[in-house]
Protein backbone atom coordinates (compact mmCIF):
# COMPACT_ATOMS: atom_id res chain seq x y z
CA UNK A 1 0.00 0.00 0.00
CA UNK A 2 1.31 3.23 -0.67
CA UNK A 3 1.24 6.20 1.11
CA UNK A 4 0.18 9.52 1.72
CA UNK A 5 2.51 12.28 3.98
CA UNK A 6 5.91 13.38 4.35
CA UNK A 7 5.97 16.07 7.17
CA UNK A 8 4.65 16.88 10.04
CA UNK A 9 3.89 19.98 11.74
CA UNK A 10 4.78 19.20 15.40
CA UNK A 11 5.89 21.56 18.43
CA UNK A 12 9.27 21.75 18.97
CA UNK A 13 10.55 19.92 22.17
CA UNK A 14 11.82 22.28 24.01
CA UNK A 15 12.60 25.62 24.31
CA UNK A 16 15.55 25.94 21.82
CA UNK A 17 17.29 29.64 21.37
CA UNK A 18 18.42 30.35 17.66
CA UNK A 19 17.80 27.59 14.92
CA UNK A 20 17.96 28.50 11.54
CA UNK A 21 15.77 26.72 9.14
CA UNK A 22 16.91 25.08 5.55
CA UNK A 23 14.59 26.74 2.89
CA UNK A 24 12.94 23.50 2.66
CA UNK A 25 12.03 22.78 6.18
CA UNK A 26 10.88 26.67 7.11
CA UNK A 27 7.45 27.11 8.13
CA UNK A 28 5.00 27.89 7.37
CA UNK A 29 5.01 24.25 5.03
CA UNK A 30 3.04 21.80 3.54
CA UNK A 31 3.59 18.87 1.63
CA UNK A 32 2.33 14.98 1.43
CA UNK A 33 3.78 12.44 2.98
CA UNK A 34 4.15 8.73 2.40
CA UNK A 35 3.23 6.62 5.03
CA UNK A 36 5.22 2.91 4.89
CA UNK A 37 3.09 -0.14 4.90
CA UNK A 38 2.61 -2.62 7.42
CA UNK A 39 3.49 -0.98 10.28
CA UNK A 40 1.71 -1.34 13.61
CA UNK A 41 5.05 -1.39 16.22
CA UNK A 42 5.34 1.85 17.93
CA UNK A 43 9.21 0.77 19.21
CA UNK A 44 11.48 3.75 18.81
CA UNK A 45 14.61 2.82 17.91
CA UNK A 46 16.72 4.43 20.95
CA UNK A 47 19.37 2.36 22.34
CA UNK A 48 21.86 3.02 25.17
CA UNK A 49 25.81 3.07 24.25
CA UNK A 50 27.77 2.99 27.21
CA UNK A 51 30.92 1.97 25.22
CA UNK A 52 31.31 5.67 23.98
CA UNK A 53 29.62 7.32 26.65
CA UNK A 54 32.42 9.77 27.46
CA UNK A 55 30.70 13.14 29.02
CA UNK A 56 27.21 14.03 31.17
CA UNK A 57 25.09 15.94 29.66
CA UNK A 58 23.50 19.46 30.95
CA UNK A 59 19.84 20.36 30.52
CA UNK A 60 19.25 23.01 28.60
CA UNK A 61 17.07 25.52 29.06
CA UNK A 62 16.39 28.72 26.90
CA UNK A 63 13.65 30.83 28.75
CA UNK A 64 13.50 33.32 26.22
CA UNK A 65 12.78 31.10 23.15
CA UNK A 66 9.63 31.80 21.02
CA UNK A 67 6.84 29.35 21.06
CA UNK A 68 8.43 27.00 18.89
CA UNK A 69 6.69 25.46 15.83
CA UNK A 70 8.56 23.10 13.14
CA UNK A 71 8.15 21.12 10.18
CA UNK A 72 10.61 17.92 10.17
CA UNK A 73 10.57 15.86 7.57
CA UNK A 74 9.54 12.58 8.73
CA UNK A 75 10.88 9.17 7.74
CA UNK A 76 8.90 7.04 5.87
CA UNK A 77 10.61 4.20 7.19
CA UNK A 78 9.66 1.15 9.86
CA UNK A 79 10.00 2.94 13.43
CA UNK A 80 11.79 0.15 14.64
CA UNK A 81 14.61 1.09 11.91
CA UNK A 82 17.79 2.54 13.42
CA UNK A 83 18.65 6.10 12.60
CA UNK A 84 21.09 7.47 10.39
CA UNK A 85 22.52 10.61 10.83
CA UNK A 86 24.60 12.89 9.10
CA UNK A 87 26.65 15.93 10.75
CA UNK A 88 28.42 18.46 8.67
CA UNK A 89 30.16 21.64 9.09
CA UNK A 90 33.39 23.65 8.33
CA UNK A 91 36.61 22.51 10.15
CA UNK A 92 35.87 22.32 14.03
CA UNK A 93 32.38 23.59 13.64
CA UNK A 94 32.20 20.53 16.53
CA UNK A 95 31.24 17.78 14.33
CA UNK A 96 33.19 15.28 16.72
CA UNK A 97 32.33 16.69 19.96
CA UNK A 98 28.71 16.52 19.00
CA UNK A 99 28.65 12.82 18.21
CA UNK A 100 30.19 12.20 21.42
CA UNK A 101 26.81 13.76 22.60
CA UNK A 102 24.56 12.13 19.98
CA UNK A 103 25.93 8.25 20.48
CA UNK A 104 25.59 8.77 24.34
CA UNK A 105 22.00 9.31 23.50
CA UNK A 106 21.43 7.30 20.56
CA UNK A 107 23.80 4.62 20.42
CA UNK A 108 24.69 4.78 16.57
CA UNK A 109 27.81 4.19 15.21
CA UNK A 110 30.28 7.01 14.56
CA UNK A 111 31.55 6.68 11.84
CA UNK A 112 34.02 9.62 10.55
CA UNK A 113 35.54 9.98 8.13
CA UNK A 114 39.06 12.15 9.09
CA UNK A 115 39.26 9.05 12.18
CA UNK A 116 39.18 6.85 9.15
CA UNK A 117 41.96 8.73 7.69
CA UNK A 118 43.65 9.33 10.24
CA UNK A 119 43.65 5.37 11.04
CA UNK A 120 45.34 4.51 7.65
CA UNK A 121 47.38 7.10 8.05
CA UNK A 122 48.83 5.75 11.43
CA UNK A 123 48.82 2.34 10.38
CA UNK A 124 51.33 3.57 7.69
CA UNK A 125 49.41 2.29 4.94
CA UNK A 126 49.65 2.91 0.66
CA UNK A 127 46.11 4.80 1.79
CA UNK A 128 47.47 5.92 4.56
CA UNK A 129 50.36 7.65 2.72
CA UNK A 130 48.48 9.19 -0.23
CA UNK A 131 45.43 10.90 1.76
CA UNK A 132 48.23 12.28 4.37
CA UNK A 133 49.24 14.26 1.16
CA UNK A 134 45.98 15.60 0.89
CA UNK A 135 45.33 16.17 4.24
CA UNK A 136 48.27 18.63 4.70
CA UNK A 137 47.19 20.62 2.26
CA UNK A 138 43.84 20.97 3.93
CA UNK A 139 42.84 19.43 0.35
CA UNK A 140 40.21 16.14 0.01
CA UNK A 141 41.54 13.05 -0.29
CA UNK A 142 40.28 11.41 -3.20
CA UNK A 143 37.12 9.45 -4.19
CA UNK A 144 39.22 6.07 -4.94
CA UNK A 145 40.71 6.27 -1.05
CA UNK A 146 37.49 7.91 0.74
CA UNK A 147 34.34 6.30 -0.90
CA UNK A 148 34.99 2.29 -0.26
CA UNK A 149 36.54 3.36 3.11
CA UNK A 150 33.18 4.70 4.41
CA UNK A 151 30.82 2.15 2.24
CA UNK A 152 32.60 -0.77 4.25
CA UNK A 153 32.31 0.74 7.50
CA UNK A 154 28.58 1.42 6.74
CA UNK A 155 28.20 -1.90 5.79
CA UNK A 156 28.86 -3.90 8.97
CA UNK A 157 26.98 -5.32 11.06
CA UNK A 158 26.98 -2.68 13.99
CA UNK A 159 26.68 0.44 11.45
CA UNK A 160 23.15 -1.62 10.06
CA UNK A 161 21.68 -3.01 13.49
CA UNK A 162 22.36 0.03 15.62
CA UNK A 163 22.18 2.82 13.16
CA UNK A 164 24.83 5.18 12.09
CA UNK A 165 26.09 8.92 12.35
CA UNK A 166 28.14 10.08 9.22
CA UNK A 167 30.59 12.71 10.59
CA UNK A 168 32.43 14.74 7.64
CA UNK A 169 31.12 12.60 4.59
CA UNK A 170 29.81 13.76 2.06
CA UNK A 171 31.77 16.29 1.52
CA UNK A 172 30.84 16.31 -2.25
CA UNK A 173 28.73 15.97 -4.55
CA UNK A 174 30.48 12.72 -6.33
CA UNK A 175 30.62 11.50 -2.51
CA UNK A 176 27.08 12.50 -1.96
CA UNK A 177 25.83 10.85 -5.23
CA UNK A 178 28.20 7.58 -4.64
CA UNK A 179 26.78 7.46 -1.11
CA UNK A 180 22.82 7.30 -2.16
CA UNK A 181 23.76 4.79 -5.25
CA UNK A 182 25.05 2.03 -2.49
CA UNK A 183 21.39 2.64 -1.19
CA UNK A 184 22.61 4.77 2.43
CA UNK A 185 19.65 7.13 2.97
CA UNK A 186 20.21 9.17 5.91
CA UNK A 187 17.08 10.49 8.01
CA UNK A 188 18.60 13.33 8.80
CA UNK A 189 21.38 16.01 7.76
CA UNK A 190 22.70 18.14 10.30
CA UNK A 191 24.83 21.22 8.87
CA UNK A 192 26.66 22.91 12.37
CA UNK A 193 27.09 26.86 11.88
CA UNK A 194 29.80 28.18 13.52
CA UNK A 195 31.67 31.91 12.89
CA UNK A 196 35.08 31.80 10.91
CA UNK A 197 37.08 33.74 13.59
CA UNK A 198 36.00 31.12 16.36
CA UNK A 199 36.62 28.41 13.84
CA UNK A 200 40.18 29.27 14.63
CA UNK A 201 40.41 29.73 17.56
CA UNK A 202 38.75 26.04 17.85
CA UNK A 203 41.54 24.38 15.63
CA UNK A 204 44.41 25.77 17.53
CA UNK A 205 43.30 25.26 20.87
CA UNK A 206 41.80 21.47 20.08
CA UNK A 207 43.94 18.38 22.02
CA UNK A 208 42.83 14.78 21.61
CA UNK A 209 43.41 12.18 24.16
CA UNK A 210 45.01 9.25 22.78
CA UNK A 211 44.15 6.76 25.52
CA UNK A 212 39.91 7.45 25.24
CA UNK A 213 39.60 9.19 21.91
CA UNK A 214 38.22 12.00 23.76
CA UNK A 215 38.29 15.83 22.60
CA UNK A 216 39.94 18.76 24.39
CA UNK A 217 39.86 22.16 24.31
CA UNK A 218 42.47 23.68 26.13
CA UNK A 219 40.16 27.29 27.12
CA UNK A 220 36.57 25.72 26.56
CA UNK A 221 37.03 22.38 27.57
CA UNK A 222 40.41 21.73 29.37
CA UNK A 223 41.36 18.21 30.66
CA UNK A 224 40.21 17.43 33.85
CA UNK A 225 43.27 15.89 35.06
CA UNK A 226 47.12 16.75 34.96
CA UNK A 227 47.30 13.26 34.22
CA UNK A 228 45.43 13.78 31.13
CA UNK A 229 46.96 17.04 30.13
CA UNK A 230 50.30 15.59 30.10
CA UNK A 231 49.41 13.42 27.67
CA UNK A 232 46.97 15.03 24.94
CA UNK A 233 48.47 15.04 21.34
CA UNK A 234 47.78 17.46 18.68
CA UNK A 235 46.49 16.87 15.14
CA UNK A 236 48.80 17.61 12.41
CA UNK A 237 46.65 19.55 10.28
CA UNK A 238 45.40 21.47 13.10
CA UNK A 239 47.58 24.91 12.67
CA UNK A 240 46.00 28.56 11.43
CA UNK A 241 47.76 27.76 7.90
CA UNK A 242 46.36 24.58 7.41
CA UNK A 243 42.74 25.22 8.79
CA UNK A 244 42.77 28.05 6.72
CA UNK A 245 42.92 25.91 3.73
CA UNK A 246 40.81 23.25 5.18
CA UNK A 247 38.13 26.13 5.13
CA UNK A 248 38.42 26.92 1.47
CA UNK A 249 37.76 23.51 0.69
CA UNK A 250 34.78 23.21 2.82
CA UNK A 251 33.68 26.21 1.31
CA UNK A 252 34.29 25.04 -2.34
CA UNK A 253 32.10 22.48 -1.93
CA UNK A 254 29.55 22.83 0.95
CA UNK A 255 26.61 24.35 -1.04
CA UNK A 256 26.67 21.12 -3.70
CA UNK A 257 26.43 18.19 -0.88
CA UNK A 258 23.28 20.95 0.78
CA UNK A 259 21.86 20.72 -2.50
CA UNK A 260 21.50 16.71 -2.64
CA UNK A 261 20.21 16.81 0.96
CA UNK A 262 18.09 19.88 0.77
CA UNK A 263 14.33 18.36 2.40
CA UNK A 264 16.42 16.59 5.41
CA UNK A 265 18.62 19.19 6.44
CA UNK A 266 18.44 21.39 9.51
CA UNK A 267 20.99 24.06 9.98
CA UNK A 268 22.12 24.53 14.03
CA UNK A 269 23.43 27.26 15.43
CA UNK A 270 27.17 25.62 16.41
CA UNK A 271 28.10 28.75 17.65
CA UNK A 272 27.09 27.99 21.69
CA UNK A 273 27.80 25.80 24.37
CA UNK A 274 28.06 22.16 23.72
CA UNK A 275 25.05 21.27 25.55
CA UNK A 276 23.06 24.06 24.03
CA UNK A 277 24.30 22.91 20.61
CA UNK A 278 23.37 19.00 21.56
CA UNK A 279 20.06 20.75 23.07
CA UNK A 280 19.24 21.72 19.59
CA UNK A 281 20.38 18.57 17.51
CA UNK A 282 18.62 16.49 20.25
CA UNK A 283 15.14 18.63 19.80
CA UNK A 284 14.60 17.19 16.13
CA UNK A 285 15.86 13.80 16.68
CA UNK A 286 13.75 13.54 19.40
CA UNK A 287 10.87 14.36 17.14
CA UNK A 288 12.25 12.26 14.31
CA UNK A 289 11.42 9.30 16.53
CA UNK A 290 8.07 10.36 17.89
CA UNK A 291 7.02 11.06 14.29
CA UNK A 292 7.78 7.73 13.53
CA UNK A 293 5.76 6.29 16.66
CA UNK A 294 3.29 8.26 15.99
CA UNK A 295 2.95 7.42 12.13
CA UNK A 296 3.29 3.89 13.37
CA UNK A 297 -0.12 4.30 15.73
CA UNK A 298 -2.09 6.32 13.30
CA UNK A 299 -1.54 3.05 10.71
CA UNK A 300 -2.24 0.76 13.38
CA UNK A 301 -5.21 2.37 14.71
P1 LIG B 1 38.22 15.86 9.71
O1 LIG B 1 38.97 15.11 10.72
O2 LIG B 1 36.84 15.46 9.44
O3 LIG B 1 38.34 17.38 10.06
P2 LIG B 1 37.38 18.63 9.89
O4 LIG B 1 36.20 18.46 9.03
O5 LIG B 1 38.30 19.72 9.53
O6 LIG B 1 36.71 18.77 11.25
P3 LIG B 1 37.43 18.69 12.61
O7 LIG B 1 37.65 17.26 13.01
O8 LIG B 1 38.64 19.56 12.54
O9 LIG B 1 36.43 19.43 13.57
P4 LIG B 1 35.06 19.03 14.25
O10 LIG B 1 33.97 19.73 13.52
O11 LIG B 1 34.95 17.56 14.46
O12 LIG B 1 35.24 19.78 15.63
P5 LIG B 1 35.54 19.22 17.10
O13 LIG B 1 34.32 18.64 17.68
O14 LIG B 1 36.79 18.40 17.10
O15 LIG B 1 39.01 15.82 8.32
C1 LIG B 1 40.41 16.05 8.28
C2 LIG B 1 40.90 15.94 6.85
O16 LIG B 1 40.63 14.62 6.36
C3 LIG B 1 40.23 16.87 5.85
O17 LIG B 1 40.84 18.15 5.84
C4 LIG B 1 40.44 16.10 4.55
O18 LIG B 1 41.75 16.27 4.07
C5 LIG B 1 40.26 14.67 5.00
N1 LIG B 1 38.86 14.23 4.87
C6 LIG B 1 37.98 14.03 5.88
N2 LIG B 1 36.79 13.64 5.39
C7 LIG B 1 36.93 13.58 4.05
C8 LIG B 1 36.04 13.26 2.99
N3 LIG B 1 34.75 12.94 3.19
N4 LIG B 1 36.52 13.31 1.74
C9 LIG B 1 37.81 13.64 1.49
N5 LIG B 1 38.71 13.97 2.44
C10 LIG B 1 38.26 13.94 3.71
O19 LIG B 1 35.81 20.60 17.86
C11 LIG B 1 36.95 21.38 17.55
C12 LIG B 1 37.45 22.06 18.85
O20 LIG B 1 36.46 22.97 19.30
C13 LIG B 1 37.70 21.08 20.01
O21 LIG B 1 38.81 21.51 20.73
C14 LIG B 1 36.43 21.18 20.86
O22 LIG B 1 36.68 20.91 22.23
C15 LIG B 1 36.01 22.61 20.62
N6 LIG B 1 34.56 22.77 20.63
C16 LIG B 1 33.64 21.96 20.02
N7 LIG B 1 32.40 22.43 20.23
C17 LIG B 1 32.54 23.55 20.98
C18 LIG B 1 31.60 24.50 21.52
N8 LIG B 1 30.28 24.37 21.31
N9 LIG B 1 32.08 25.55 22.23
C19 LIG B 1 33.43 25.69 22.43
N10 LIG B 1 34.37 24.82 21.95
C20 LIG B 1 33.91 23.76 21.23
Amino acid sequence: MASSVNFWTIPQPKPQSSYSYSSSLKPPLTSQLSLFPNSNNSTLSLRSHTALSRSRLTKYHSPNAPPPHFMVMASTKNPEEALKIMISGAPASGKGTQCELITQKYGLVHVAAGDLLRAEVAAGSDNGRQAKEFMEKGQLVPDEIVVMMVKERLSQPDSEENGWLLDGYPRSLSQATALKKFGFEPDLFILLEVPEDILVERVIGRRLDPVTGKIYHLKYSPPETEEIAARLTQRFDDTEEKVKLRLRTHHQNVEAVLSMFKDITVKIDGNGSKEDVFAQIDGWLTKLLEQRKATSESLAA
